[in-house]
């Protein structure tokens, strides 16, 4: 089967075990209809990941049995992708995200417009990866926003509510504008991520 294919219907499956809300279905199954048709690809290039010793790190971290598949998939599949720096694609230039933030991010598209391997206009889906020991500020956008942790160690706070641990597997719903920050352990955060419209508002500190 097709790698990156493998990786999506691994990430689709674990959903579909896992998630609870109608707003975590509602996404799920706008990922299954953007892949239904297989012929809309980008022409992406594939690339070594930017930030690979950190990826490879955080992948190989990763130790639940209800994990390892998706692990496995990605682990097979990720130098089929294109690896990028958010470096203002999802931050404007005076936004306050800071360097902290702009050097030690890196994600790659499964799903989405331009970069990912399946064209969708809607939607996007894909890798993100944080190093250890940063501080991603609170911030909001305008897409709803679902997220699959797949490493340990990163605590989420979403409003003023208090710091939470999140572990690998943990799946997370924000609602459009709701703040959220995130802060990175002593193990890089890997997570997948997807937003399901709105995909060209760019996020704003808070
Ligand atoms: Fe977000």
């Amino acid at each position: 089967m097709h790698k990156i294919k493998k990786i999506i219907e691994e990430i689709i499956k674990y959903l579909e075990e896992n998630i609870k809300t109608n707003e975590e279905k509602c996404i799920c199954n706008s990922i299954k209809k953007s892949i239904l048709n297989k012929k809309t690809v980008n022409d992406i290039i594939p690339n070594i990941p930017p930030k690979n010793k950190s990826l490879i790190n955080g992948l190989s971290s990763i130790s639940s049995n209800k994990m390892i598949p998706l692990k496995n998939a990605i682990f097979d599949g990720y130098t089929k992708l294109y690896w990028k720096i958010d470096n203002g694609e999802y931050y404007n230039k005076n936004s306050n995200i800071g360097k902290i933030y702009l050097n030690g991010n890196m994600n790659a598209e499964l799903i989405g417009p331009n970069d990912g391997y399946f064209k969708s206009e809607e939607l996007k889906l894909g890798i993100f990866l944080l190093e250890q020991k940063i501080f991603y500020k609170d911030h909001i956008h305008a897409a709803p926003e679902l997220y699959l942790n797949l490493t340990d160690g990163t605590k989420w706070r979403f409003g003023k509510k208090k710091w939470l641990d999140m572990q690998s597997g943990s799946i997370i719903y924000n609602e459009p504008y709701n703040p959220h920050g995130m802060k990175v352990g002593g193990i890089p955060f890997i997570s997948i991520w997807c937003w399901p419209f709105n995909v060209d508002q760019k996020c704003e500190v808070v």
